[in-house]
This record gives structure tokens, sequence and C-alpha cells, in this order.
């Protein structure tokens, strides 16, 4: 079982989350590759994984705007190949803002107009990994009952 993990962070805390995420999943003897949206290519991303997680930070005020690298990425997602492929989102966020971790909506939305298997809620954390890891934990343990399904 192959697994992308795809992530776009500013100052480290949703990448944080996609090592952790990573890690974990590495552990549970999945094969798992962690990539930063910056070094991402839309084409074929998806090409040759079983499944892939979506890693991405909010950064707009009145309306959702996605991290810059992921942004970028997202503006060709439609080559991504992730048609009839496992899939989920997580984000890092501050819940004082309007749309909390509101890129997981807009990704997952999209991903599943993709054909995509949506196969967990959107994962929302509050700050970095380390002030929530026993929720970043289950819903990783999750995903990896979900893919050994
Ligand atoms: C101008 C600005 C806008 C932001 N907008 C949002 C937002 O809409 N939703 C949210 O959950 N967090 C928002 N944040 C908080 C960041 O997304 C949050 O700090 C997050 O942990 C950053 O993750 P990263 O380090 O992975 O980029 C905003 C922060 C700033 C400075």
């Amino acid at each position: 079982m192959k697994v992308l993990i795809v992530y776009g962070s500013t100052t480290g805390n949703t990448a944080g989350i996609a090592e952790a995420l990573g890690a974990r999943m590495g552990n549970a003897g999945l094969d798992v590759t962690v990539l930063n949206a910056a070094d991402a290519t839309a084409e074929g991303l998806c090409n040759g994984y079983d499944a892939a997680l979506f890693g991405c930070s909010a950064w707009g005020t009145d309306e959702v705007e996605m991290q810059d690298d992921f942004n970028t990425l997202f503006e060709n997602f439609d080559a991504i190949g992730v048609d009839g492929k496992k899939a989920a989102c997580f984000a890092s966020g501050d819940s004082s803002f309007e749309h909390f971790c509101g890129a997981v909506d807009v990704i997952e939305n999209r991903l599943s107009g993709l054909g995509a298997v949506i196969m967990e809620e959107g994962l929302k954390v509050e700050g970095d990994y380390d002030g929530s890891r026993d929720d970043v934990d289950g819903w990783c343990d999750r995903i990896i009952a979900d893919l050994q399904a």
C-alpha cells in the first residue's frame, strides 16, 4: 500500500502534522512518501500511489486563501490523477478565524469532484502537532484502518 502525503505550510505547523502522520503510517507498515507542495508537480502527482493525503493551512481573513505553495498546485489539481483513489485532508489552523482550517473543506470538495473516495472527514488541528497529538494520532489510526480494510 503506497501513500502520498502532500502538504503546504508556511510556518511549519501543517508540515509537522504531515511528518507525524507519515511516521505513524510508516510504523504501521505502509509505504509513505511525504512531499512539500513547493516541490510537487500536479501532473500525474498521484500516479503509482493507492491513496493520498493533502494538508494545507489557510491564510485568508474574509474568505479562504490557501497556503501559497499548495495554491500553485491547486491551480492544476485536475491533473493529479486522483480519480478512484482513497484520499483525505488535514490542516493546522486558528479557530479565531471565521473559516477554521478552511482549506480542508475546499480541497475535500475538489477531490470529491475529481472522483476521489474521501476516507474520513478532514482533520482540523488547532496550532501544531504537539498540542493535539491524541487527535492527530487517532485520526491517523482511522485512516490506517481504512487503508487496510
Ligand atoms: C492573515 C492570516 C490569515 C489566516 N487565516 C486563517 C483562516 O482563515 N483559518 C484558519 O484556520 N487559520 C488562519 N490563519 C492561521 C494560520 O493558518 C495558522 O497559524 C496555521 O497554523 C499556519 O499553518 P502552517 O504553519 O502550516 O502554514 C491565518 C493567519 C494569518 C496571519
